[in-house]
Protein backbone atom coordinates (compact mmCIF):
# COMPACT_ATOMS: atom_id res chain seq x y z
CA UNK A 1 0.00 0.00 0.00
CA UNK A 2 0.83 3.20 -0.58
CA UNK A 3 2.06 6.09 2.61
CA UNK A 4 1.45 9.24 1.21
CA UNK A 5 -1.40 11.32 -0.02
CA UNK A 6 -2.54 14.77 -0.83
CA UNK A 7 -5.31 14.37 1.59
CA UNK A 8 -6.22 11.66 4.26
CA UNK A 9 -9.60 12.43 5.63
CA UNK A 10 -10.50 10.24 9.03
CA UNK A 11 -13.68 9.11 8.91
CA UNK A 12 -16.34 7.73 6.82
CA UNK A 13 -19.42 9.61 8.07
CA UNK A 14 -21.27 12.30 6.04
CA UNK A 15 -18.24 14.63 7.23
CA UNK A 16 -15.66 12.69 5.59
CA UNK A 17 -17.23 11.68 2.17
CA UNK A 18 -19.00 14.62 1.73
CA UNK A 19 -15.65 16.35 1.83
CA UNK A 20 -14.18 13.55 -0.30
CA UNK A 21 -17.04 14.25 -2.85
CA UNK A 22 -16.35 17.43 -3.19
CA UNK A 23 -12.84 17.60 -4.17
CA UNK A 24 -11.14 16.93 -7.50
CA UNK A 25 -11.15 13.07 -9.34
CA UNK A 26 -7.28 13.91 -9.86
CA UNK A 27 -6.33 14.53 -6.22
CA UNK A 28 -5.25 11.68 -3.97
CA UNK A 29 -6.99 10.86 -1.26
CA UNK A 30 -7.13 8.21 1.78
CA UNK A 31 -10.03 7.89 4.04
CA UNK A 32 -9.67 5.93 7.03
CA UNK A 33 -12.66 4.10 8.51
CA UNK A 34 -12.39 2.72 12.22
CA UNK A 35 -14.28 -0.44 11.41
CA UNK A 36 -17.10 -0.81 8.38
CA UNK A 37 -17.67 2.34 6.82
CA UNK A 38 -20.98 2.22 8.10
CA UNK A 39 -20.10 2.24 11.51
CA UNK A 40 -20.85 5.97 12.22
CA UNK A 41 -23.53 8.19 13.46
CA UNK A 42 -24.43 9.03 10.12
CA UNK A 43 -25.92 6.04 9.20
CA UNK A 44 -27.99 5.51 12.33
CA UNK A 45 -29.38 9.05 12.00
CA UNK A 46 -33.07 9.07 11.45
CA UNK A 47 -34.63 11.94 11.84
CA UNK A 48 -33.45 14.23 8.33
CA UNK A 49 -31.83 17.28 7.39
CA UNK A 50 -33.54 20.63 8.53
CA UNK A 51 -32.72 23.00 5.52
CA UNK A 52 -34.99 26.16 5.21
CA UNK A 53 -37.51 25.82 2.52
CA UNK A 54 -37.39 28.73 0.48
CA UNK A 55 -35.62 32.00 0.75
CA UNK A 56 -38.01 33.90 3.77
CA UNK A 57 -37.58 30.68 5.36
CA UNK A 58 -33.47 31.28 5.52
CA UNK A 59 -34.08 33.93 8.00
CA UNK A 60 -36.54 31.83 10.64
CA UNK A 61 -34.23 28.92 10.34
CA UNK A 62 -30.93 31.29 11.60
CA UNK A 63 -33.65 32.27 14.31
CA UNK A 64 -34.84 29.05 15.43
CA UNK A 65 -31.23 27.66 15.43
CA UNK A 66 -30.02 30.92 17.31
CA UNK A 67 -32.33 30.39 19.54
CA UNK A 68 -32.15 26.53 20.31
CA UNK A 69 -27.89 27.33 20.88
CA UNK A 70 -28.99 29.35 23.73
CA UNK A 71 -26.71 32.68 23.61
CA UNK A 72 -23.92 30.68 22.48
CA UNK A 73 -23.48 30.20 18.97
CA UNK A 74 -21.24 31.90 16.45
CA UNK A 75 -23.55 33.61 14.45
CA UNK A 76 -21.29 33.68 10.97
CA UNK A 77 -21.07 29.86 11.52
CA UNK A 78 -25.61 30.15 11.81
CA UNK A 79 -25.47 32.33 8.79
CA UNK A 80 -23.72 30.38 6.52
CA UNK A 81 -25.62 26.79 8.02
CA UNK A 82 -28.76 28.03 6.86
CA UNK A 83 -27.39 30.31 4.19
CA UNK A 84 -25.62 27.88 1.95
CA UNK A 85 -27.47 24.90 2.97
CA UNK A 86 -30.39 25.07 0.30
CA UNK A 87 -27.78 25.22 -2.18
CA UNK A 88 -25.64 21.83 -1.32
CA UNK A 89 -28.69 20.23 -0.93
CA UNK A 90 -29.84 21.01 -4.26
CA UNK A 91 -26.25 19.93 -5.26
CA UNK A 92 -26.26 16.62 -3.39
CA UNK A 93 -30.01 16.24 -5.17
CA UNK A 94 -28.45 17.02 -8.64
CA UNK A 95 -25.93 14.31 -7.99
CA UNK A 96 -29.17 12.11 -8.18
CA UNK A 97 -29.96 12.24 -4.17
CA UNK A 98 -33.58 11.20 -3.58
CA UNK A 99 -35.36 12.27 -0.29
CA UNK A 100 -38.98 11.67 0.23
CA UNK A 101 -41.89 13.13 -1.93
CA UNK A 102 -45.24 13.20 -1.82
CA UNK A 103 -47.17 11.70 -5.01
CA UNK A 104 -47.28 14.78 -6.90
CA UNK A 105 -43.40 14.85 -6.49
CA UNK A 106 -42.86 17.45 -4.15
CA UNK A 107 -40.06 17.20 -1.45
CA UNK A 108 -41.91 16.48 2.04
CA UNK A 109 -41.11 17.95 5.19
CA UNK A 110 -41.33 17.00 8.35
CA UNK A 111 -41.41 18.97 12.12
CA UNK A 112 -39.33 18.32 14.70
CA UNK A 113 -39.03 20.23 18.06
CA UNK A 114 -38.09 23.84 18.43
CA UNK A 115 -38.31 24.24 14.48
CA UNK A 116 -40.68 27.40 13.80
CA UNK A 117 -42.34 25.20 10.58
CA UNK A 118 -41.94 21.95 8.79
CA UNK A 119 -38.18 21.97 7.13
CA UNK A 120 -36.71 18.52 7.73
CA UNK A 121 -36.02 16.91 4.75
CA UNK A 122 -36.22 12.42 5.12
CA UNK A 123 -35.63 9.44 3.08
CA UNK A 124 -36.94 6.20 3.66
CA UNK A 125 -39.01 7.34 6.11
CA UNK A 126 -36.89 7.45 9.31
CA UNK A 127 -33.50 6.00 7.42
CA UNK A 128 -32.42 9.22 6.42
CA UNK A 129 -28.58 8.65 7.31
CA UNK A 130 -28.49 5.55 6.25
CA UNK A 131 -29.70 6.11 2.51
CA UNK A 132 -27.29 9.46 2.62
CA UNK A 133 -24.35 7.01 3.81
CA UNK A 134 -25.42 4.58 1.92
CA UNK A 135 -25.30 7.24 -1.77
CA UNK A 136 -21.87 8.69 -0.24
CA UNK A 137 -20.22 5.37 -0.31
CA UNK A 138 -21.81 4.34 -3.91
CA UNK A 139 -19.90 8.19 -5.27
CA UNK A 140 -16.70 7.68 -3.81
CA UNK A 141 -13.72 7.47 -6.41
CA UNK A 142 -11.30 7.06 -3.68
CA UNK A 143 -10.16 3.96 -1.48
CA UNK A 144 -10.99 3.45 1.96
CA UNK A 145 -8.76 1.47 4.55
CA UNK A 146 -10.88 -0.07 7.07
CA UNK A 147 -10.27 -0.88 10.34
CA UNK A 148 -7.86 1.04 11.07
CA UNK A 149 -7.20 2.81 14.35
CA UNK A 150 -5.76 6.59 14.32
CA UNK A 151 -3.12 6.17 17.12
CA UNK A 152 -1.11 9.66 16.87
CA UNK A 153 -0.98 12.89 14.39
CA UNK A 154 2.32 13.79 13.43
CA UNK A 155 2.89 17.07 14.36
CA UNK A 156 6.35 19.28 14.35
CA UNK A 157 6.40 22.90 14.83
CA UNK A 158 2.93 23.32 14.37
CA UNK A 159 2.81 21.89 11.18
CA UNK A 160 0.51 18.30 10.66
CA UNK A 161 2.27 15.64 8.38
CA UNK A 162 0.04 12.61 8.84
CA UNK A 163 -1.02 10.55 11.43
CA UNK A 164 0.24 6.82 12.99
CA UNK A 165 -2.37 4.39 12.48
CA UNK A 166 -2.83 0.40 13.85
CA UNK A 167 -3.96 -1.74 11.06
CA UNK A 168 -3.58 -4.90 10.61
CA UNK A 169 -1.60 -5.81 13.72
CA UNK A 170 0.61 -3.46 12.76
CA UNK A 171 1.84 -0.03 13.25
CA UNK A 172 2.36 2.38 10.79
CA UNK A 173 2.88 6.36 9.33
CA UNK A 174 0.65 7.66 7.10
CA UNK A 175 1.40 11.18 5.29
CA UNK A 176 -0.73 13.74 3.77
CA UNK A 177 -0.03 17.00 2.75
CA UNK A 178 -3.93 18.03 4.21
CA UNK A 179 -5.39 15.89 6.86
CA UNK A 180 -9.05 16.44 7.90
CA UNK A 181 -10.72 14.86 10.81
CA UNK A 182 -14.18 13.58 10.30
CA UNK A 183 -13.93 11.21 13.09
CA UNK A 184 -17.21 12.21 15.15
CA UNK A 185 -18.18 12.89 19.07
CA UNK A 186 -17.51 11.05 21.65
CA UNK A 187 -20.85 8.54 22.20
CA UNK A 188 -18.99 5.61 24.23
CA UNK A 189 -17.58 7.36 27.43
CA UNK A 190 -21.51 7.63 28.47
CA UNK A 191 -23.10 4.46 29.79
CA UNK A 192 -26.28 5.42 27.59
CA UNK A 193 -25.47 6.86 24.32
CA UNK A 194 -27.49 6.57 20.64
CA UNK A 195 -23.91 6.69 18.83
CA UNK A 196 -21.62 3.89 16.60
CA UNK A 197 -19.52 1.73 18.55
CA UNK A 198 -16.48 3.63 16.53
CA UNK A 199 -17.01 6.64 18.73
CA UNK A 200 -14.87 7.30 21.49
CA UNK A 201 -13.53 10.54 21.36
CA UNK A 202 -9.83 9.67 20.20
CA UNK A 203 -9.07 12.15 18.41
CA UNK A 204 -10.18 14.59 20.36
CA UNK A 205 -8.32 12.65 22.82
CA UNK A 206 -5.21 13.20 20.79
CA UNK A 207 -5.69 16.37 20.34
CA UNK A 208 -5.52 17.15 23.95
CA UNK A 209 -2.33 15.34 23.97
CA UNK A 210 -0.97 17.67 20.96
CA UNK A 211 -1.94 20.79 23.08
CA UNK A 212 -4.63 21.16 20.40
CA UNK A 213 -7.60 23.69 21.68
CA UNK A 214 -10.91 22.04 22.29
CA UNK A 215 -13.72 24.31 23.27
CA UNK A 216 -17.30 24.40 24.44
CA UNK A 217 -16.93 20.54 25.32
CA UNK A 218 -19.80 21.11 28.40
CA UNK A 219 -21.90 21.28 25.74
CA UNK A 220 -23.27 17.16 25.51
CA UNK A 221 -26.76 16.69 24.16
CA UNK A 222 -28.73 14.30 25.38
CA UNK A 223 -31.77 13.50 23.11
CA UNK A 224 -35.20 12.41 25.28
CA UNK A 225 -36.52 9.78 23.99
CA UNK A 226 -34.61 6.42 23.74
CA UNK A 227 -35.34 2.66 24.29
CA UNK A 228 -32.69 1.93 26.63
CA UNK A 229 -33.55 -1.39 28.18
CA UNK A 230 -31.76 -3.67 26.59
CA UNK A 231 -28.15 -5.11 26.84
CA UNK A 232 -27.45 -3.00 23.24
CA UNK A 233 -24.00 -0.66 23.46
CA UNK A 234 -25.86 1.68 20.80
CA UNK A 235 -29.61 2.64 22.41
CA UNK A 236 -32.70 2.22 20.12
CA UNK A 237 -33.23 6.21 18.96
CA UNK A 238 -36.61 7.04 18.65
CA UNK A 239 -36.82 9.70 16.20
CA UNK A 240 -37.76 13.40 17.49
CA UNK A 241 -40.00 13.13 14.31
CA UNK A 242 -41.76 10.88 15.81
CA UNK A 243 -43.00 14.08 18.55
CA UNK A 244 -42.84 16.72 15.15
CA UNK A 245 -45.56 14.06 14.09
CA UNK A 246 -47.79 14.07 17.26
CA UNK A 247 -46.40 11.63 19.50
CA UNK A 248 -47.10 12.27 23.05
CA UNK A 249 -44.90 11.52 26.47
CA UNK A 250 -46.45 10.36 29.00
CA UNK A 251 -46.52 9.02 32.55
CA UNK A 252 -46.95 5.57 34.00
CA UNK A 253 -50.59 6.81 34.90
CA UNK A 254 -50.59 8.68 31.32
CA UNK A 255 -50.08 12.25 32.01
CA UNK A 256 -48.48 14.37 29.92
CA UNK A 257 -46.20 16.28 32.46
CA UNK A 258 -43.65 18.16 29.84
CA UNK A 259 -46.44 21.03 30.04
CA UNK A 260 -45.43 21.94 33.68
CA UNK A 261 -41.94 22.40 32.38
CA UNK A 262 -42.74 24.14 29.13
CA UNK A 263 -45.19 25.18 27.46
CA UNK A 264 -44.07 23.89 24.22
CA UNK A 265 -45.16 20.49 25.63
CA UNK A 266 -43.25 17.65 23.56
CA UNK A 267 -42.04 20.65 21.38
CA UNK A 268 -39.33 22.05 23.45
CA UNK A 269 -36.01 21.80 23.14
CA UNK A 270 -34.35 18.58 23.26
CA UNK A 271 -32.67 20.06 26.23
CA UNK A 272 -36.07 20.91 27.77
CA UNK A 273 -37.74 17.77 27.39
CA UNK A 274 -34.64 15.64 28.46
CA UNK A 275 -33.94 17.71 31.49
CA UNK A 276 -37.49 17.70 32.59
CA UNK A 277 -37.77 13.17 31.90
CA UNK A 278 -34.84 12.68 34.06
CA UNK A 279 -36.14 15.41 36.84
CA UNK A 280 -39.80 13.76 36.59
CA UNK A 281 -38.49 10.40 37.14
CA UNK A 282 -36.21 11.03 39.80
CA UNK A 283 -39.15 12.72 41.83
CA UNK A 284 -41.65 10.77 41.18
CA UNK A 285 -39.95 7.35 40.85
CA UNK A 286 -42.97 6.96 37.75
CA UNK A 287 -41.95 5.16 34.30
CA UNK A 288 -42.03 7.76 30.88
CA UNK A 289 -43.38 6.45 27.66
CA UNK A 290 -43.74 7.40 24.31
CA UNK A 291 -47.20 6.87 22.78
CA UNK A 292 -47.69 6.54 19.26
CA UNK A 293 -51.37 5.87 19.74
CA UNK A 294 -52.07 9.25 17.26
CA UNK A 295 -50.14 7.44 14.52
CA UNK A 296 -52.77 4.77 12.23
CA UNK A 297 -50.56 1.84 11.62
CA UNK A 298 -50.59 1.58 8.00
CA UNK A 299 -48.91 4.95 7.69
CA UNK A 300 -46.70 4.46 10.64
CA UNK A 301 -44.82 1.00 8.92
CA UNK A 302 -44.46 3.28 6.35
CA UNK A 303 -43.22 6.64 7.66
CA UNK A 304 -41.26 5.26 10.54
CA UNK A 305 -40.11 1.68 8.89
CA UNK A 306 -36.71 1.26 10.82
CA UNK A 307 -38.23 2.13 14.27
CA UNK A 308 -41.26 -0.30 13.58
CA UNK A 309 -38.55 -3.15 12.64
CA UNK A 310 -35.89 -2.53 14.96
CA UNK A 311 -38.67 -2.14 18.25
CA UNK A 312 -40.54 -5.29 16.54
CA UNK A 313 -37.32 -7.13 16.92
CA UNK A 314 -37.39 -6.34 20.70
CA UNK A 315 -41.13 -6.92 20.87
CA UNK A 316 -43.01 -3.64 20.83
CA UNK A 317 -46.20 -3.59 18.66
CA UNK A 318 -46.26 -0.49 17.21
CA UNK A 319 -47.70 2.02 17.15
CA UNK A 320 -50.34 0.43 19.32
CA UNK A 321 -47.49 -0.44 22.30
CA UNK A 322 -46.55 2.39 24.73
CA UNK A 323 -42.27 2.44 24.83
CA UNK A 324 -40.38 3.10 27.56
CA UNK A 325 -38.32 5.78 27.33
CA UNK A 326 -34.68 7.25 28.72
CA UNK A 327 -32.37 10.34 27.76
CA UNK A 328 -29.14 9.02 26.61
CA UNK A 329 -26.41 10.82 25.39
CA UNK A 330 -26.70 11.58 21.66
CA UNK A 331 -24.77 14.71 20.16
CA UNK A 332 -21.30 17.12 21.07
CA UNK A 333 -21.80 20.20 20.51
CA UNK A 334 -18.28 20.70 22.04
CA UNK A 335 -15.14 19.38 20.00
CA UNK A 336 -11.93 20.56 18.08
CA UNK A 337 -12.00 24.01 17.94
CA UNK A 338 -11.90 25.58 14.10
CA UNK A 339 -12.59 28.36 11.78
CA UNK A 340 -15.21 28.57 9.52
CA UNK A 341 -13.60 26.58 6.66
CA UNK A 342 -12.62 23.54 9.09
CA UNK A 343 -8.90 24.97 9.85
CA UNK A 344 -7.42 24.04 13.14
CA UNK A 345 -5.95 27.44 13.79
CA UNK A 346 -3.19 26.09 15.82
CA UNK A 347 -2.12 23.64 13.61
CA UNK A 348 -1.23 23.83 10.00
CA UNK A 349 -2.50 21.91 7.65
CA UNK A 350 -5.04 20.05 9.76
CA UNK A 351 -8.77 20.51 9.45
CA UNK A 352 -11.65 19.02 11.14
CA UNK A 353 -15.42 18.87 9.88
CA UNK A 354 -18.38 17.77 11.51
CA UNK A 355 -19.15 16.29 14.89
CA UNK A 356 -15.79 16.47 15.73
CA UNK A 357 -15.63 20.42 15.46
CA UNK A 358 -16.43 23.39 17.27
CA UNK A 359 -17.15 25.95 15.04
CA UNK A 360 -20.21 27.10 17.68
CA UNK A 361 -22.75 26.52 15.29
CA UNK A 362 -25.05 24.59 17.46
CA UNK A 363 -23.90 27.04 20.56
CA UNK A 364 -25.00 25.58 23.92
CA UNK A 365 -27.67 23.01 22.09
CA UNK A 366 -28.37 21.57 18.47
CA UNK A 367 -30.84 21.99 16.97
CA UNK A 368 -32.34 19.18 15.83
CA UNK A 369 -31.46 18.04 12.35
CA UNK A 370 -29.00 20.56 11.81
CA UNK A 371 -26.14 18.19 12.28
CA UNK A 372 -26.36 16.13 9.07
CA UNK A 373 -26.82 20.02 7.18
CA UNK A 374 -23.82 20.69 8.89
CA UNK A 375 -21.92 17.89 7.10
CA UNK A 376 -23.10 18.98 4.09
CA UNK A 377 -21.92 22.43 4.39
CA UNK A 378 -18.90 22.99 6.24
CA UNK A 379 -17.40 19.57 4.37
CA UNK A 380 -17.71 21.82 0.97
CA UNK A 381 -16.07 24.44 2.43
CA UNK A 382 -13.34 22.29 4.13
CA UNK A 383 -13.08 20.96 0.38
CA UNK A 384 -12.80 24.60 -1.24
CA UNK A 385 -10.07 25.59 1.33
CA UNK A 386 -7.62 22.14 0.66
CA UNK A 387 -8.42 22.73 -3.33
CA UNK A 388 -7.02 26.47 -2.84
CA UNK A 389 -3.65 25.60 -0.75
CA UNK A 390 -3.08 21.81 -1.85
CA UNK A 391 -0.39 23.28 -4.21
CA UNK A 392 1.95 25.18 -1.15
CA UNK A 393 4.94 23.51 -0.51
CA UNK A 394 5.40 21.33 2.36
CA UNK A 395 8.47 19.82 3.83
CA UNK A 396 8.70 15.91 4.23
CA UNK A 397 9.23 15.21 7.67
CA UNK A 398 9.75 11.58 9.12
CA UNK A 399 8.34 10.16 12.57
CA UNK A 400 9.38 6.52 14.18
CA UNK A 401 6.62 4.28 14.18
CA UNK A 402 6.46 3.77 17.75
CA UNK A 403 3.10 3.47 19.79
CA UNK A 404 2.76 2.54 23.78
CA UNK A 405 0.55 -0.32 24.30
CA UNK A 406 -2.63 0.20 22.46
CA UNK A 407 -4.62 -1.60 25.31
CA UNK A 408 -3.74 -3.43 28.52
CA UNK A 409 -5.65 -5.98 31.03
CA UNK A 410 -7.47 -3.60 33.09
CA UNK A 411 -8.92 -1.35 30.62
CA UNK A 412 -12.04 -3.01 30.05
CA UNK A 413 -12.86 -2.57 33.66
CA UNK A 414 -12.02 0.88 34.07
CA UNK A 415 -13.43 1.71 30.84
CA UNK A 416 -17.15 1.05 32.31
CA UNK A 417 -16.29 2.78 35.42
CA UNK A 418 -15.62 5.81 33.40
CA UNK A 419 -18.93 5.67 31.40
CA UNK A 420 -21.04 5.29 34.70
CA UNK A 421 -19.22 8.22 36.36
CA UNK A 422 -19.37 10.44 32.94
CA UNK A 423 -23.54 9.29 32.60
CA UNK A 424 -23.65 9.83 36.24
CA UNK A 425 -21.67 13.28 37.32
CA UNK A 426 -21.45 14.77 33.36
CA UNK A 427 -24.28 13.55 32.37
CA UNK A 428 -27.73 15.02 32.13
CA UNK A 429 -27.90 17.19 35.97
CA UNK A 430 -25.04 18.38 36.69
CA UNK A 431 -23.67 19.36 40.36
CA UNK A 432 -20.65 20.96 40.92
CA UNK A 433 -19.62 18.09 44.31
CA UNK A 434 -20.33 15.16 41.54
CA UNK A 435 -17.94 16.83 38.67
CA UNK A 436 -14.99 17.18 41.70
CA UNK A 437 -15.41 13.97 42.34
CA UNK A 438 -15.20 12.65 38.84
CA UNK A 439 -12.43 14.90 38.05
CA UNK A 440 -10.47 13.03 40.68
CA UNK A 441 -11.01 9.33 39.84
CA UNK A 442 -10.16 10.25 35.74
CA UNK A 443 -6.42 11.78 37.37
CA UNK A 444 -6.10 8.81 39.18
CA UNK A 445 -6.94 6.49 36.09
CA UNK A 446 -4.81 8.55 34.32
CA UNK A 447 -1.84 7.82 36.92
CA UNK A 448 -2.63 3.88 36.59
CA UNK A 449 -0.98 1.76 34.13
CA UNK A 450 -3.45 1.99 31.06
CA UNK A 451 -3.17 1.52 27.30
CA UNK A 452 -3.34 4.11 24.78
CA UNK A 453 -6.92 4.02 23.49
CA UNK A 454 -7.92 4.44 27.31
CA UNK A 455 -6.02 7.04 27.65
CA UNK A 456 -7.31 9.06 24.83
CA UNK A 457 -10.71 8.57 26.28
CA UNK A 458 -9.72 9.73 29.73
CA UNK A 459 -8.51 12.71 28.07
CA UNK A 460 -11.47 13.89 26.45
CA UNK A 461 -13.74 12.66 29.57
CA UNK A 462 -11.31 15.20 31.66
CA UNK A 463 -11.89 18.04 28.99
CA UNK A 464 -15.97 17.59 29.48
CA UNK A 465 -15.54 17.76 33.46
CA UNK A 466 -13.30 20.40 33.58
CA UNK A 467 -15.53 22.46 31.32
CA UNK A 468 -18.68 21.73 33.09
CA UNK A 469 -16.91 22.82 35.91
CA UNK A 470 -15.82 26.12 34.75
CA UNK A 471 -19.18 26.61 33.76
CA UNK A 472 -20.92 28.26 36.84
CA UNK A 473 -24.31 28.30 35.30
CA UNK A 474 -26.45 26.42 33.79
CA UNK A 475 -27.02 27.45 29.89
CA UNK A 476 -28.24 25.23 27.12
CA UNK A 477 -27.84 21.71 27.70
CA UNK A 478 -25.19 22.28 30.56
CA UNK A 479 -27.44 21.94 33.47
CA UNK A 480 -26.05 22.21 36.90
CA UNK A 481 -28.00 22.56 40.21
CA UNK A 482 -26.83 24.41 43.34
CA UNK A 483 -26.36 23.37 47.05
CA UNK A 484 -25.92 20.49 48.38
CA UNK A 485 -29.39 18.27 47.58
CA UNK A 486 -27.83 15.77 45.55
C1 LIG B 1 -33.84 12.34 15.59
O1 LIG B 1 -34.27 11.78 14.59
O2 LIG B 1 -34.49 12.59 16.57
C2 LIG B 1 -32.41 12.78 15.57
C3 LIG B 1 -32.29 14.01 14.83
C4 LIG B 1 -31.08 14.75 15.29
O3 LIG B 1 -30.37 14.30 16.16
O4 LIG B 1 -30.88 15.83 14.79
Amino acid sequence: MKFKYDVLVIGAGIAGLHTVLNLEKDCDVLVLAKDYAWECNTFYAQGGVAVAVDEEDISYHIKDTLHAGAGLCDEGAVDILCHEGPQAIKEFIKHGFEFDKDRAGNLLYTKEAAHSRNRILHAGGDATGRYIHQFLMDKLKFPILYNTQVTDLLTEDSICYGVRVFHNNEIFNIYAKKIVIASGGVGSVYEYHTNARTISSDMQGICVAHNIPLRDMEMMQFHPTVFVEDDAVRKQLLSESLRGEGAKIVDEDGVRFLFDYDDRGELSPRNIVSQAIFDYKLKTNKKVFLDLNNFEEGFFMKRFPSIYFNMNNIGYNLPFDLIPISPAFHYAMGGIKSDLFGRVESVDSLYVVGEAANTRVHGANRLASNSLLEGFVFSKRVAQDIKLSLKEKKKNVDFDEIEPSLIKPSDKNLKNELRDLMWNSAGIIRHKKKLQVALGRVEEMLESPIGKLLRLRLLSSREIIKSALNRKESLGAHYIIKGDNI
